[in-house]
């Protein structure tokens, strides 16, 4: 991992099961199928997150309203996201989260699409600190039913907005801060400014979580290395492109056959998707997002990457499928 400053830190003890492994919520890829399967394959995570949930014209989406539920039933104590732009809206959202028997939420404040971004949410809030206030006021509120924490970047387009926000998140009992050290204008690229993380995340009073381009087992020891204060790591991509990797940072023992386990684990997410009601086709969309990630695990990931983009209908997918586990 490259830190901004230049510096490095050196590599940690590798037997740290102790270490908190979040896993970042990933719209259209990390929702409760997902999660439900992933957790009967691989071990490490400690605790997931489920891609946002909004309002639209004062209703939840009626897929949001079954992330919701079947996240419930599951029962693996994920953290529902929110997104809103004014204390209305989340205070509606979190009345909903109470009422179905939710016991946190998770403002998200890190969102960069301008379609939020645009209407003052995820991102969107973080040049004006005072309505990230009224918003956490809001969502307080709603203390002891509901835990609160936030998932933020350092700023919309700078990362010193994020200065402003360091008194207004200390100002509540927010059971964690998720930062994902980039600006939205960075989307998903360039350097993570973990410079900026190491100075303001210092001064934050609640546990805060590092979340940011922690693809390898280094990258991870290094993070933790760098900012022994941290109460956790948040893994996104990293986790998708290698599902060990949590175990792995874990020094849990790999499995004999990663390919047998990965194979298992395909097979139980379609099956997953089709008994959530998907069609063949939209299962094969699905997994074709997830492939883009998962190529990794294979010789010439770009070669199969190609192949993975032609591919749309069920009986070609499982044909391309099935001769790379067989
Ligand atoms: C396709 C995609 C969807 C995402 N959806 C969400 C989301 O719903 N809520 C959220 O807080 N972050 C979302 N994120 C951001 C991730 O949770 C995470 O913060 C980001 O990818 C950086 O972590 P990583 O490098 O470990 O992936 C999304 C990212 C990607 C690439």
């Amino acid at each position: 991992m490259v830190f901004r400053n230049g510096s490095t830190a050196a590599g940690a003890n590798p037997l740290d099961v102790s270490m908190r492994i979040e896993m970042a919520p990933l719209q259209g890829l990390t929702g409760h199928v997902f999660r439900e399967v992933y957790a009967r394959h691989f071990v490490g995570v400690d605790h997931s997150y489920c891609p946002f949930v909004r309002l639209r014209a004062g209703q939840l989406l009626a897929r949001d309203k079954r992330e919701l539920a079947a996240g419930l039933v599951m029962g693996d104590g994920f953290t529902p996201q929110i997104i809103a732009a004014s204390p209305a809206e989340a205070s509606s959202l979190c009345g909903l989260l109470v009422e179905s028997g939710h016991r946190r939420v998770n403002l998200n404040l890190g969102c960069p699409f301008p379609m939020e971004t645009k209407r003052k949410k995820g991102a969107g809030l973080l040049p004006y600190p005072e309505e990230v206030e009224k918003l956490l006021e809001t969502l307080c509120r709603f203390e002891p039913a509901l835990k609160v924490s936030v998932k933020t970047r350092l700023g919309l387009e700078d990362d010193s907005e994020f200065s402003a926000l360091v008194p207004i998140f200390n100002a509540f009992p927010l059971s964690a801060i998720i930062i994902h050290p980039r600006t939205a204008k960075q989307m998903y690229k360039g350097t993570v400014a973990w410079d900026v993380f190491g100075e303001q995340g210092r001064k934050l009073t609640s546990p805060v979580i590092a979340n940011g381009d922690i693809a390898t087992i280094e990258d991870a020891h290094r993070v933790r290395e760098a900012f022994p204060w941290i109460a956790g790591l948040m893994i996104g991509r990293g986790l998708l492109r290698d599902p060990f990797l949590p175990a792995a940072i874990k020094g849990l023992d790999p499995p004999s056959s990663r390919r047998q386990v990965l194979g298992h684990f395909h097979d139980d997410l379609v099956e997953g998707y089709s008994e959530a009601g998907m069609s063949p086709g939209h299962i094969v969309d699905k997994m074709r997002g997830l492939w883009t990630y998962l190529v990794h695990n294979f010789p010439d990931a770009e070669k199969l990457t190609k192949r993975f983009k032609k591919v749309r209908d069920m009986d070609k997918y499982q044909e391309l499928v099935g001769a790379l586990f067989r």
